[in-house]
């Protein structure tokens, strides 16, 4: 009797509440808001950098020569500002001021990639370099005494210049000359590091590093050398994969996977998802497709119109090579992971045949002029782009453990006050929050890109992806916080995000009236 009145008392007041809340949300939607600003209990932020772009010590020890080093120092017309990775941010010699920077953010984990040459002058395992190994036996130990766990990248563009005279990405004996470098690194670091990262963006460096001349190694092989490039590279991340979990898992218990650069589609024309899906595939389905989904092999799309276009160019087979079904099966399923790199996002909308497309789309990709701009030229700010991709990944491959381990903007390096960035991190995050807690994403990882200012590939040190500034003039490579870094300190204690300083009173005078208010909207 009693207990019933209670319960009706319990009832009326839940009912109060949700028809409050309801009221509330539709009117405000303050409280969801609020729940989507905070991170979910147990998830993980972090920072990263590359190799190339923060070592330096380019020609220390031994070290080999890397197609990076060729590539900046035989095309430096190729650079924005005729730069080079020589020294970069010296991280080589820094890197302790590096680890320390990420401690006083409280990020817990910092994600960096090994340089080939550095451990492998030779390029081959007949030559291990003692000094290679104690650098990065080093850098681990020194983020280990300090309580940031390392996520370490095997290859993050910087392929052995022997191994590229031989054809680089395009000879399928990458698959042994990765694998070889792979175990060594597994071997000498698996002990001490529980996540890896096989390849960084393939389809970055199998575009525009075979498929027309602007990254190293400037090779000019399309309509045929972009797919075989990445042929080899799903290929070889397999390899290291099965090495991995064959000779290593049993003993040292880690993660490893691959990461892609996923942009985000939308429609031009609203409704025409066809559209956004085929650009999707020929993307980061290209890459994801083969290891995540349940049948493996390419998308079904990218094999059809790859076909078509080819026979009716008057080749013989498919410029897309094609995996035998032991291949296929290889490569389904060797991944812990998603690694997921994300930036910007692009309009989509079917092609006249004459227009330029993306690979063998069909497909033309535009902006839309109301995106706000940043320093690098193709990255606009679209939020949304973030979630779409976020709930596409999700949608596509039965919902796989997301890490991101790539995002954030770039300035042109002229002031300390980043608003832009924070208020590109907040919509960002807002974004993939709300991914996760409304929509179910199973994203448990983020990582800020990047740490400092770096060699920023071909644009040099003319823009920076840094929440660190370094002055690159200065001998000593000297690292200035900028701005966010204050914010993401206070993100990192309350784990929670906050929008542009409120002090600021009139937003609009920073970013424009366009970006604040596409920015508010989202
Ligand atoms: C390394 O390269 C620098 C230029 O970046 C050059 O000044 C130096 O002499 C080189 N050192 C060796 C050992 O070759
Ligand atoms: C997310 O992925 C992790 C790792 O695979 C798994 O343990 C966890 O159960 C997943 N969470 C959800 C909500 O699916
Ligand atoms: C750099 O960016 C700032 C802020 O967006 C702008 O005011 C300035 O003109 C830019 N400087 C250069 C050299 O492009
Ligand atoms: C170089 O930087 C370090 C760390 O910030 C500092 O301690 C040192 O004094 C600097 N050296 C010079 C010559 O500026």
């Amino acid at each position: 009797m009693c207990n019933n009145l209670v319960m009706e008392y319990v009832k009326f007041w839940i009912l109060v509440f949700c028809t409050f809340t309801t009221i509330s949300h539709t009117s405000a939607e303050s409280d969801e808001d609020d729940d989507y600003l905070t991170f979910p209990p147990g998830f993980r932020l972090g920072a990263g950098g590359a190799a190339y772009q923060i070592e330096g010590a380019w020609n220390v020890s031994g070290k080999g020569v890397s197609v990076w080093d060729t590539f900046t120092h035989t095309y430096p017309q190729n650079i924005k500002d005729g730069s080079n990775g020589d020294v970069a941010c010296d991280s080589y010699h820094k890197y302790k001021e590096d680890v320390r920077l990420v401690k006083e953010i409280g990020l817990k984990y910092y994600r960096f990639s090994l340089s080939w040459t550095r451990i492998l002058p030779t390029g081959y395992p007949n030559v291990v370099s003692k000094d290679g190994l104690r650098y990065y036996n080093d850098l681990i130990d020194e983020l280990h005494r300090n309580g940031i766990e390392p996520v370490v990248t095997l290859y993050h563009w910087d392929l052995p210049q022997v191994l590229e005279d031989q054809g680089g990405w395009t000879n399928d004996e990458v698959v042994n000359w990765f694998g070889d470098y792979a175990r060594i690194v597994f071997t000498e670091f698996g002990p001490k590091v529980k996540i890896f990262t096989t390849i960084n963006e393939p389809t970055s460096f199998c575009r525009e590093g075979y498929g027309h001349l602007n990254r190293a190694p400037n090779k000019d092989l399309d309509p045929c050398g972009t797919y075989l490039c990445g042929h080899n590279a799903l290929k070889a991340h397999a390899r290291a994969y099965h090495i991995y979990d064959r000779e290593f898992r049993p003993t040292q218990n880690g993660k490893i996977g691959i990461v892609f650069a996923c942009p985000g589609q939308i429609a031009k024309n609203p409704g025409d998802e066809a559209t956004v899906d085929t650009y999707y595939q020929f993307t980061c389905g290209w890459f994801a497709h083969p290891i995540y989904s349940e049948e493996g092999d390419y998308p079904q799309i990218m094999k059809t119109r790859v076909a078509k276009n080819s026979f009716d160019e008057g080749y013989f087979r498919s410029r897309l090579p094609v995996f035998s079904p032991k291949w296929i099966e290889y490569i389904r399923g060797t991944a812990d992971y998603f690694g997921l790199n994300h930036y910007t996002s692009v309009l989509v909308e079917e092609a006249p045949k004459e227009r330029e497309t993306i690979l063998d789309t069909g497909i033309h990709a535009s902006v839309d002029s109301s995106w706000p701009d940043t320093a690098t030229s193709w990255l606009k700010i679209v939020p949304s782009g973030f979630g779409g991709i976020l709930r596409k990944i999700r949608d596509e491959y039965n919902n796989p453990n997301v890490f991101v381990l790539e995002n954030g903007c770039s300035d042109n390096r002229t002031t300390l006050s980043d608003t832009q960035r924070i208020e590109y991190f907040y919509s960002y995050l807002k974004e993939m929050i709300t991914a996760i807690k409304r929509d179910g994403c199973n994203v448990t990882m983020y990582s800020i890109w990047s740490l400092l200012d770096n060699f920023e590939w071909n644009d040099g040190y003319a823009e920076g992806f840094g929440i660190v500034q370094v002055d690159f003039k200065d001998p000593n490579r000297t690292r200035t916080p900028k701005l966010s870094v204050d914010r993401w300190k206070e993100v990192v204690r309350t784990r929670k995000l906050q929008p542009l300083n409120p002090t600021i009173e009139d937003a609009s005078e920073l970013f424009g009236h366009q970006g604040r208010k596409r920015s508010a909207k989202c």
